[in-house]
């Protein structure tokens, strides 16, 4: 069998309802079961399972998933951890699967880990021994309960310390192979890569030593020296202090993110201990998704340099296309966190983060520092750049709020912004106010479409009883597009029976995929639900099967062997349009 389908041979061996069983109470609910979810805190049960899909979704916190994922949000494991964990477990035999994959590559991940921490301890206890480098860090203002907390130690100045004290129990090849030792090819020997420098042990979150960084202890060049990549350590996929962060996340689900080994330690020292940094390389996808499994906001926090702030600026991309709550710290007079802290204390850097902006506004800020805003000319550069930030903005509500904060900080009509704003939207999340303002906006018709059958979903959630039987009757005879008509098709039999409509009932009765899509239209129209014109909906609604329907027939007319008929069909819907769209002009 291939490697690939360990995931699926181990999925199909496991009931999802079981194995949360043996974590969590879970109790049944209707056609699911639920339990109160165990990655938020809540009162009533939103984690429900559905042992049909064997998928769990929480409608509190929006934690989803297979058996795995479970497992590896819950323990806090990667994919093929849990995968082993599972496997152990419930006695699922995987050995063919790692057999075949040993073939192709022999990594012993035990002898490497071994090696690494021999490593560690050894510079570890090797600092104590090193007056000028204690002195260095007691310079940098480090106690011992940090120096430990970090295993911080120090690498001797000599071309092979570290190969003679490992190299009785270890061979330098094995050495070379996690980056610890360097061939010499022309005099055929290795030399120690780390020499003179203050070393910190880089942990993955499984408390295994993967690599270090070594910082020298004065001006000389390179400042640090990092760990090669090696078969157990990946730079974009690794973050500093991860491994001591995750376990205070407890209260606050937050992670603060920064850009150097002394940022981490420092905050760590002054009780931030939820701060992580990446290893001198720029933010990955992989770093972003690492940090969501940990947390639920992700607070960025770098050098206020401009280098710092311009790659605040990429990383905020980065994490926006992955976390939905994103904040961006900015200290000022070119600091960064760890000085920052030195300098003002603990109780400053606190204000700081909890002043912390979103993305956009950081992104807006960084914008006008740009421009003169005295000069008209350059007002409207910056105005027409803005707006295309803020047109990026997913949720209406939010863009309305930057809206308003731009008119009133620049003193330009509101009206004026929301145009541009809205002329540089894709129109995906046209709020319908807007639409209903300003009739010109070029909408991409799929994104139209969806847009009023989530309109009607929300509607038909809260109003329901309000509809005539005439409205009624038109939605029943809808088609409506993908997932959606699922979800009408549900609503409509639920309130054959309910009068009002419940979500915990919902997501207690309904299949999940209805459910849960159900959910996140809501969620999204939250503050648009009592704006709805339900007539003007169902009529746009109805203009656009006409459409539809027009394109068809005219398509067919080049086909047909009845062109008049056709072309009757054509001038009755015609008509209808056209009657329409004068009902709709009329306000009726
Ligand atoms: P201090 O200067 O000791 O306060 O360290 P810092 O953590 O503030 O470092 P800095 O802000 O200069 O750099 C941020 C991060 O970039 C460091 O923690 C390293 O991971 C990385 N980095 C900095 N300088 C070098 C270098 O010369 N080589 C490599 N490979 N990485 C570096
Ligand atoms: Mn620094």
């Amino acid at each position: 069998m291939q490697k690939g389908n360990i995931f699926e041979h181990v999925l199909d061996q496991v009931n999802l309802v079981d194995l949360i069983s043996g974590y969590i109470p879970v109790e049944r609910a209707g056609r699911n079961y639920k339990a109160l979810c165990p990655f938020h805190s809540e009162k009533t049960a939103s984690f429900i399972i559905s042992e049909e899909k064997q998928l769990y979704h929480c409608f509190g916190c929006g934690a989803a998933g297979n058996a795995i994922n479970f497992v590896m949000q819950y323990e806090n494991l990667d994919y093929l951890d849990a995968v082993e964990l599972i496997a152990d477990r419930y006695n699922i035999d995987i050995s063919e699967f790692s057999s075949s994959n040993s073939q192709k590559k022999t990594v012993d991940y035990k002898l490497f880990y071994a090696v690494l921490r021999d490593a560690a301890n050894y510079y570890y206890k090797n600092l104590r021994t090193a007056p000028q480098a204690m002195a260095y860090l007691e310079k940098r203002g480090l106690n011992y309960d940090i120096i430990r907390t970090f295993g911080i130690g120090f690498s001797n100045d000599k071309w092979t310390d570290l190969i003679n004290r490992l190299g009785k129990k270890y061979s330098v090849a094995t050495l070379e192979q996690v980056g610890l030792a360097i061939e010499n090819k022309e005099k055929n020997s290795h030399y120690d890569r780390f020499r003179n420098r203050i070393m910190f042990p880089i942990v993955n979150p499984r408390g295994k030593v993967i690599g270090f960084g070594g910082r020298v202890m004065d001006d000389s060049l390179p400042k640090y020296l990092n760990s090669p990549e090696t078969d157990v350590f990946n730079k974009s996929q690794t973050l500093y202090g991860l491994h001591l962060a995750k376990d205070h996340l407890h209260e606050k689900k937050q992670l603060i993110i920064c850009e150097g080994y002394m940022d981490v330690i420092a905050l760590h020292a002054a009780g931030f201990q939820n701060a992580v940094a990446t290893l001198g390389t720029a933010m990955t996808v992989e770093h972003a998704r690492l940090m969501k499994r940990y947390s639920e906001e992700i607070v960025v926090c770098y050098d206020s340099d401009l280098a710092g702030q311009k790659a605040a600026l990429k990383s905020i991309d980065v994490l926006e296309g992955v976390v939905e709550k994103v904040r961006v710290v900015v200290l000022g007079e070119g600091l960064d966190p760890d000085e920052y802290i030195k300098k003002y204390g603990p109780e400053a850097f606190k204000e700081k983060v909890d002043d912390a902006v979103t993305g956009t506004a950081f992104k807006i800020r960084h914008l006008r520092q740009g421009f003169n805003l005295n000069s008209e000319q350059e007002k409207v550069t910056f105005l027409s750049k803005a707006s295309e930030i803020i047109s990026q903005v997913k949720n209406g509500f939010e863009k309305n709020l930057y809206i308003d904060e731009l008119s009133e900080s620049l003193g330009v009509n509101r009206g004026l912004i929301a145009n541009e704003v809205y002329k540089g939207s894709k129109g995906n999340h046209l709020s319908f106010h807007s639409q209903k303002k300003s009739r010109n906006i070029p909408i991409v018709e799929n994104d139209r479409r969806a847009l009023l059958e989530e309109q009607l979903i929300v509607y038909l959630t809260h109003a329901y009883s309000k509809l005539t039987d005439m409205q009624k009757t038109v939605i029943g005879a809808f088609e409506f597009s993908e997932s959606r008509q699922d979800i009408f098709s549900y609503l409509m039999t639920y309130f054959e029976g309910n009068d009002r409509f419940s979500m915990q009932h919902v997501i207690e009765e309904a299949d999940l995929d209805v459910s849960s899509a159900l959910e996140q239209i809501l969620e999204k129209h939250t503050d648009e639900e009592s704006d709805i014109d339900v007539d003007l909906v169902l009529n746009n609604i109805l203009l656009m099967k006409l459409d539809d329907a027009l394109d068809a027939l005219r398509k067919e007319l080049k086909t047909t062997d009845d062109v008049p008929k056709i072309e009757r069909e054509i001038q009755h819907k015609l008509l209808l349009k056209k009657e329409l769209t004068l009902k709709m002009r009329h306000g009726k």
